[in-house]
């Protein structure tokens, strides 16, 4: 499974970046807002940070005016995947992107039929957002159950599942069993997943009995 970033913070990435959990970044433009940075510096020193995609995302609603963007984005560096949202426009995007061998993730995905669509079309990442459907009374993770089934049907279909809108660490437990391809999340849930309250007060005890033996290892 693979974990990428969902965040526009440069420093986030660079902090976390070295414990080697970090396969690609995401951004959106509401993140990028609430920054109040460049959008391509923010993007530039990411795609620096990682080896691996970097999601930026057009801001064009009709299929040319996306195609363009998304060239100038993928200018940035070679990691960047253009992010396309799943309108019709879009997925017309998605097609003219991938056929020019851009690589594009598929975001607002709120359906499997939507997720089908988006594979179809070419994307190389489709990312259903779980929170936000938690946030209406549906559950977010049934969806991601439900891509996992519908691309396993249909063994051609090359898009990842990029599981989006994570909110706590019981989604990526549950999103670690259904199969999601890829995590994106934020840097506190990264953090989240490593507590355990027996991994504290076991480690207390054994460094405890370590200094009562006096002993050092270096
Ligand atoms: C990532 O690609 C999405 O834009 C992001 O996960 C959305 O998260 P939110 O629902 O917490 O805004």
């Amino acid at each position: 499974m693979k974990f990428f970033l969902d965040t526009a913070i440069v420093d986030e990435v660079a902090e976390m970046v070295d414990t080697g959990l970090v396969d690609g970044v995401t951004t959106n433009p509401s993140l990028i807002a609430k920054t109040g940075a460049d959008m391509r510096d923010t993007i530039a020193a990411m795609c620096a940070l990682v080896d691996g995609p970097v999601s930026a995302e057009v801001t064009a609603t009709e299929a040319q005016g996306m195609f363009d963007e998304g060239v100038h984005l993928r200018t940035i560096a070679e990691n960047v995947c253009v992010k396309v949202p799943l309108t019709l426009e879009g997925l017309r995007a998605t097609h003219m992107l991938s056929q020019a061998g851009h690589p594009v993730n598929v975001t607002l995905c709120f359906s499997s039929n939507q997720a089908l669509l988006a594979a179809k079309a070419g994307a190389s990442f489709v990312s259903p957002f779980i929170g936000r459907l938690d946030d209406i009374g549906l559950n977010g993770l049934d969806l991601i159950s439900d891509i996992r089934q519908v691309y396993d049907n249909y063994p051609e279909l090359e898009t990842e599942i990029l599981a989006a809108s994570i909110r706590n660490v019981v989604h990526m437990r549950e999103l670690a069993l259904i199969g999601a391809d890829v995590a994106t999340l934020p840097a506190k849930v990264m953090k989240d997943m490593v507590k355990h309250p027996l991994t504290s007060s076991g480690l207390e005890g054994f460094l405890a009995d370590w200094k009562a033996t006096g002993q050092q290892i270096l």
